[in-house]
């Protein structure tokens, strides 16, 4: 495989909801590329698309035109088990939204997707650099709402994933 390519190439990326006089066209042949080790932030205005953009390169939402290669693989072009395989293998992904599972305590959200990976960072370790590690054992309505955001980072952190797709995880 070529090392020297981006790890992330999207090429004209294009996605729309809605059809006839509700259409909104919110991405419209979107370019970008991201290396290996990049850091990269995408600013823009509420409603502009931010999420949208991430949800398909996270594989959570269909693309209509375009493509979006990570890795060497067209995420467009995959199988839905072949998108579940990849989002558990080389995702991490911090929702806008937090989606913790509130039946589970802040330690059990974390685990659960470090389960899913072949090397996971220590859990306990990572709850002490959150200062999650006191309230590890609480439910996420138990604690406030940036110890749940900080849950919501380490869920995408432990996985030690290729990819790390935050949405707002600041906001
Ligand atoms: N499932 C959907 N169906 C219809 N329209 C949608 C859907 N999801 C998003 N939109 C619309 O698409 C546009 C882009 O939304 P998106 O959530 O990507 O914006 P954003 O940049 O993340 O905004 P914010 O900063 O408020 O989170 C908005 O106008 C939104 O109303
Ligand atoms: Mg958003």
């Amino acid at each position: 495989m070529a090392t020297r390519e981006a790890y992330v190439q999207v090429k004209d990326l294009k996605k729309h909801y809605g059809d006839g006089d509700a259409r909104l066209t919110v991405l419209d042949g979107i370019d970008t590329s991201i290396n290996r080790g990049e850091i990269c932030v995408m600013l823009g205005p509420s409603g502009s698309g931010k999420s949208t953009f991430l949800n398909l390169i996270g594989g959570l939402e269909d693309a209509d035109g375009g493509s979006i290669m990570v890795d060497g693989c067209d995420l467009t072009v995959l199988k839905p088990t072949d998108l579940g395989e990849y989002r558990r293998r080389e995702l991490g992904f911090v929702f806008q939204f937090y989606n913790l599972v509130p039946d589970l305590t802040i330690k059990e959200n974390i685990e659960v997707t470090a389960h899913l990976s072949k090397n996971p960072l220590n859990v306990d370790d990572l709850l002490r650099s959150l200062g999650l590690y006191e309230h590890r054992n609480k439910f996420p309505r138990q604690v406030s709402g940036g110890q749940q955001q900080r849950c919501a980072i380490g869920r995408a952190l432990v996985k030690n994933p290729g990819l790390l797709l935050c949405d707002e995880p600041t906001g």
